[in-house]
């Protein structure tokens, strides 16, 4: 996992007011929970006291309390109450449950992870999405590394292997480009703009990126760092994904489909007809890139990369060099 970067780890749905969830993210058991006020928070899942898991405790007002011996921690951590010691007296400092900062934006709950900041940059997303649209979620785990994941969503080779049948169809075999362009700014916000040219194979040589013509339409692919990826298919037809990292041999997929059907009942069956095509498209693709060998991408893996192949390579060198920061 690159440090210091949001990542969308969880939907604002899956935590209800006054519940509490129990996740693996990140190679670590969090808990995240809601107290009686809405409020948010996502803790490691260890109590400071004796190492129990937080998430098999209950809310008491707006603490989650351990179930071992009652010490109660509000939602930055903090210890509020040792039941042992009496109403009367101070809890010790020291006795912090560790919490992540976390925003919730988009319907994504957002951890920031790596070193606290004075000043955090915005969770990310796509502002090209208009607020007019609605989704549809559906949710998928993948037995691999997520950078292997979002690899396969900047991957233009594979289109008219893997899904043939689907959005693949017409054997674009020949990839020209693709063209790739980066953004990167001072506040830790880096994308890739993504633009496919594949076309059939008449014998013709594939240009090359820089003999592409500067791009005149949106980009069909972006992703943002740290784990959120963009298919602008039309004006008022997206998918997004969201890649959550469950440690290093696990991801759990977050596919939302986005329309402009609002129309009750009308806008669930859109939405559950959206999702049922990005099921058929993500087990095609899962079945292939959970055999990748080494589980963890990197510029290093001896893997031999060819022209189409550009985007992961800038996906990777972002990576490593965000890593290396
Ligand atoms: S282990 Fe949590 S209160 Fe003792
Ligand atoms: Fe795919």
């Amino acid at each position: 996992m690159i440090p210091n970067q949001w990542y969308a780890i969880l939907e604002s749905s899956e935590i209800k007011k006054g519940k509490i969830v129990g996740v693996t993210r990140m190679g670590e058991k969090m808990v995240a929970w809601r107290n009686a006020k809405g409020e948010l928070s996502v803790m490691s899942d260890q109590c400071p006291h004796r190492g129990v898991a937080l998430s098999v405790g209950k809310l008491i007002g707006d603490c989650i309390q351990c179930p071992f011996h009652g010490f109660e921690f509000d939602t930055r951590g903090t210890c509020k109450l040792v039941p042992a010691n009496g109403r009367g007296a101070e809890p010790p400092k020291a006795l912090r449950a560790r919490s992540y900062p976390v925003r919730e934006a988009h319907g994504f709950v957002y951890i920031w992870w790596g070193e606290p900041q004075k000043e955090y940059p915005p969770a990310p997303w796509f502002e090209s999405i208009p607020d007019t649209m609605v989704y549809a979620t559906l949710k998928d785990h993948w037995a691999c590394h997520y950078a292997r994941a979002i690899e396969n969503q900047l991957d233009v080779v594979h289109l008219p292997f893997i899904h043939h049948n689907t959005i693949g169809r017409g054997n674009r075999a020949l990839v020209n480009g693709p063209v790739t362009k980066e953004e990167s700014h001072w506040d830790g916000d880096h994308l890739i703009n993504l633009w496919v040219y594949n076309e059939v194979d008449g014998g013709q040589k594939p240009k090359k990126p820089s003999e592409m013509p500067e791009p005149n339409r949106r980009p069909g692919l972006q992703f943002r760092f740290g784990n959120v990826w963009h298919n602008w298919i039309a004006e008022n037809l997206r998918v997004v994904v969201a890649f959550a990292p469950i440690d290093n041999e696990n991801t759990l997929m977050y596919l939302r489909y986005y329309h402009t059907m609002r129309v009750p009942v009308l806008r669930q069956i859109v939405g559950w007809l959206g999702s049922l095509a990005n099921l058929v498209i993500e087990r095609q693709d899962r079945r292939v890139v959970i055999t990748q060998r080494p589980h963890r991408p990197d510029l290093d893996i001896g893997e031999i990369m060819i022209q189409g192949d550009q985007p992961i390579v800038a996906y990777r060198k972002r990576r490593k060099a965000l890593i290396d920061k």
